[in-house]
């Protein structure tokens, strides 16, 4: 990541990152239905992919942003890290890893506000997209990426910049944390 940060230094100052990493199955290992069934490589693998990487991804790409204008970043979280949302249960690593991820970007939020004042931070449910994630859990009806990153363009257009995160949809309405 340092790396790849100081690779992309000599094309800063950035006004918009977007990372859309994530994962949902680790080899075999899908999300799980019950407290029974949690491992802890796999619950560990969720966190380490989902909250952990992202969030020093941002450490290492927070410094190449604009100071001076009006910058974003974003982040592909999941309305499943809601635990305001949460009335189904289930796929227990996942959603703590979301969840873990929200917080992160939340805290670091706070804290870029104070020398960014113009930097919005954003984690982002994108729908149920049609994806490699999502093929082995929706039968159909998924969005099409296409639908999907409109709207989310279109919502990162709309959103202030805040001392904290946001944690929105691909329509632009508000999650509970
Ligand atoms: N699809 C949905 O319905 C849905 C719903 C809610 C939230 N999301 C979130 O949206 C984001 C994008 O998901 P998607 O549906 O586009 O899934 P996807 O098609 O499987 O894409 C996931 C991306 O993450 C990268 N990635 C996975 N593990 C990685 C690792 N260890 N290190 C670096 N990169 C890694 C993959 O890279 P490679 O291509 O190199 O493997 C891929 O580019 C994820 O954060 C997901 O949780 C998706």
């Amino acid at each position: 990541m340092a790396q790849a940060a100081a690779e992309l230094a000599q094309f800063a100052p950035f006004h918009l990152m977007v990372d859309a990493t994530g994962a949902l199955t680790f080899g075999a290992q899908g999300p799980e239905k019950s407290l029974q069934a949690l491992h802890a490589p796999h619950m560990l693998k969720n966190m380490a992919v989902n909250a952990v990487g992202p969030t020093l991804l941002f450490k290492h790409l927070m410094p190449l942003l604009d100071t001076q204008q009006r910058t974003v970043y974003a982040k592909l979280s999941a309305r499943v890290g809601s635990i305001g949302d949460n009335h189904k249960g289930g796929w227990y690593s996942y959603r703590a890893s979301k969840a873990a991820l929200n917080m992160l970007l939340q805290t670091a939020a706070i804290e870029a506000n104070r020398k960014r004042p113009m930097l919005v931070v954003a984690a982002l449910q994108p729908g149920t997209v049609a994806s490699a994630l999502s093929q082995p859990f929706v039968a159909s009806g998924a969005l099409q990426p296409d639908t999907s990153v409109s709207g989310l363009l279109k919502t990162l257009d709309g959103l202030p910049a805040i001392a904290g995160a946001h944690f929105v949809d691909y329509q632009g309405v508000p999650i509970p944390w």
